[in-house]
């Protein structure tokens, strides 16, 4: 399927293919998004655990937060809409540094960049391309491979994307966190999220926040819960239950053919070649 055939589901805002559950308005209207300096903004290209850290934070105790909807997600109306929390609000997005408004840069604000190996990222959206209807429908693996490839998928290139962020790497508002980190040394990447966002957790509050935000605890309870759109972190689905496939690091194995490996491992050497982040990012 080409970028033009997707189009049925997809618009492009900027270069960039957006879902239509982002109005072309609303993109428009975000650099008018007046941020608040405390506001926290929870980062990522789609696919690489945001939903997993939005629990996380909410699961902090005593963090005072309201976790939004993304900021990208809904039509003009948005904008009003999260005036009205008075709490501090944390506030999911997968727009690119560029296209982060430009209020959110000037302000300051804290914000939490999640990043994936790439090849489990290509493999998690292939699922969410073919499950979620809000997503265009892509026969097979080698097909989204291709359109992965070329970055034309929502959200754009996950080179560009990581790329675009990693230049602020040093900014002191931005927390850069890995899921294969927090998959290997949970209590240490909680520790960097509320080191980042100045609240104290004791030992046992980091135990039971591991437990609640386990992948099985969370897929237990979408399932369980009455969902409620208006806590939907991904601006894709408002379906909760799309998010939750298998949790897990290096699934790509069971789907790259070893020629796919060699042309994404090529394609990252030559567009990560000056990253500082590319070694933690290979298997
Ligand atoms: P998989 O499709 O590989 O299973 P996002 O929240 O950015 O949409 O990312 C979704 C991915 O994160 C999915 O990956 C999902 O299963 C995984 N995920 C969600 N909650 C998780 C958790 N508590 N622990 C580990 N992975 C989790």
């Amino acid at each position: 399927m080409s970028s033009q055939s997707q189009l049925s589901v997809l618009h492009k805002f900027k270069g960039i293919l957006f879902s239509n559950m982002s109005s072309e308005e609303l993109l428009n209207s975000l650099d008018s998004f007046d941020a608040r300096e405390d506001d926290v903004f929870l980062v990522s290209y789609p696919k690489s655990g945001t939903h997993w850290i939005a629990e996380i934070i909410e699961s902090i105790p005593n963090a005072r937060i309201t976790l939004t909807s993304s900021i990208e997600l809904g039509d003009i109306s948005k904008l009003e809409e999260l005036k009205m929390y008075s709490q501090r609000r944390v506030i999911p997005t997968h727009l690119c540094y560029d296209l982060l408004p430009a209020n959110i840069k000037q302000k300051q604000c804290k914000i939490i960049y999640i990043i994936r190996n790439p090849k489990d990222t290509a493999v998690s959206l292939f699922h969410y391309y073919r499950d979620n209807p809000n997503l265009p429908y892509i026969e097979t693996w080698s097909a989204f491979f291709e359109l992965f490839l070329r970055g034309e998928v929502v959200y754009g290139s996950w080179f560009d994307h990581v790329l675009s962020w990693e230049e602020h790497r040093n900014d002191k508002n931005i927390l850069i966190i890995f899921y294969e980190e927090m998959k290997k040394d949970f209590p240490k990447s909680l520790k960097k999220i509320t080191t980042f966002l100045e609240i104290n957790v004791n030992d046992s509050e980091i135990n039971k926040i591991a437990r609640k935000t386990s992948f099985s605890e969370m897929k237990n309870n979408s399932v369980k819960e009455n969902f409620d759109p208006n806590h939907t972190v991904c601006a894709l689905t408002s379906d909760r239950n799309l998010v939750f496939r298998k949790g897990v690091v290096g699934d790509w194995i069971n789907y790259f053919t070893s020629k796919q490996k060699r042309v994404f491992d090529e394609l990252f050497t030559e567009k990560m070649k000056h990253s500082q982040l590319a070694r933690f990012l290979e298997e």
